[in-house]
């Protein structure tokens, strides 16, 4: 018979199993996702693999990152076909929890934040998102006690906020960033591309495109205000509405004037009709 993933809905359930492979010496790596899984998120699981024995992935659409007027609930949910996918590559657990074994009665509690979380990109327009995102992913982490936790350089934002929360929090979980994975002509996979039309979906390779572009010509040395106007030009001619496209300290994300003030990561935020697409890439040194 066929590798079917446990599926796991409690967090006692899940600390029983991570008990019993902790005792057996294995190490755990930990997969955070909202589920509607493309090949992006199975390349998570494979590079926790990497680093664990034992890999779990989490399905759960966090309604607190959510905005409202948000996606939340039209956010598509395809546990099923998800389980599939993760047993395709052996992950060994999917903890799959309810809103309510999550938020209980009585929750209270947010993780509170700045430095890159208050970077004026993705926080200028989604002001409660990274709040949201950091107490979750804070309750994973506590929740798994994984050795590693692997997330996409897909959200680098959200990257950044993870890792500076887990430092700061002493959270003894490493964190770690996985490049990533494009459809063949540039386009980011995301679980958002099937709102995309077909129109919109020709058109929306345009952002990695210029993005990329933008990157080469910083790294020969253009200087970044022209070369980030061009850019902004290129994405708005494709059809986007942009909402930010900006060169930015691949650290603190602060603002960069010059390439020589250290790593440079281009981020951009645009809509392409109601759909809301996000992508960087690396200035390479
Ligand atoms: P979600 O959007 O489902 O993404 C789960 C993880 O997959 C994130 O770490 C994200 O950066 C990564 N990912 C998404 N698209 C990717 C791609 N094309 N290539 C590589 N990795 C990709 O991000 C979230 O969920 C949530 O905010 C979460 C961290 C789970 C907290 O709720």
């Amino acid at each position: 018979m066929s590798y079917e993933v446990p599926v796991v809905h409690t967090v006692r359930e899940m600390r029983a199993r991570v008990g019993a492979w902790r005792a057996g010496g294995a190490r755990i790596g930990l997969v955070p996702t909202m589920g509607a899984l493309h090949a992006g998120h199975i390349s998570l699981v494979e590079a926790a693999r990497r680093h664990a024995e034992r890999v779990i992935a989490t399905v759960f659409v966090n309604p607190t990152q959510f905005a409202p007027g948000e996606d939340f609930s039209r956010y598509p949910r395809t546990l099923p076909a998800d389980c599939e996918k993760l047993a395709a590559v052996k992950a060994d657990l999917v903890f799959a929890p309810a809103v309510e074994e999550m938020y209980p009665a009585g929750f209270c509690t947010t993780v509170s934040l700045e430095g890159p979380a208050k970077a004026d990109l993705e926080d200028r327009f989604r002001p409660t998102h990274f709040p949201g995102v950091a107490t979750v992913v804070a309750k994973l982490l506590n929740q798994a006690q994984a050795d590693v936790a692997v997330f996409g350089e897909k959200d680098y934002q959200q990257l950044r906020v993870i890792e500076t929360m887990a430092r700061d929090l002493d959270i003894a979980t490493r964190i770690f960033g996985a490049a990533t994975l494009r459809d063949p002509d540039g386009l980011a996979m995301s679980s958002r591309n099937v709102y995309l039309s077909a129109e919109d979906r020709a058109r929306a390779p345009a952002l990695h495109r210029a993005l990329s572009e933008a990157a080469e010509r910083i790294a020969e040395g253009a200087a970044i205000g022209a070369v980030m106007e061009e850019a902004r030009a290129a994405i708005t001619a494709a059809g986007f509405a942009i909402d930010y496209v900006e060169a930015r300290d691949a650290r603190t994300l602060a603002r960069v004037a010059d390439r020589s003030e250290g790593p440079i990561r281009i981020l951009a935020a645009a809509r392409l009709g109601a759909t809301r697409l996000i992508d960087n890439v690396a200035v390479d040194a």
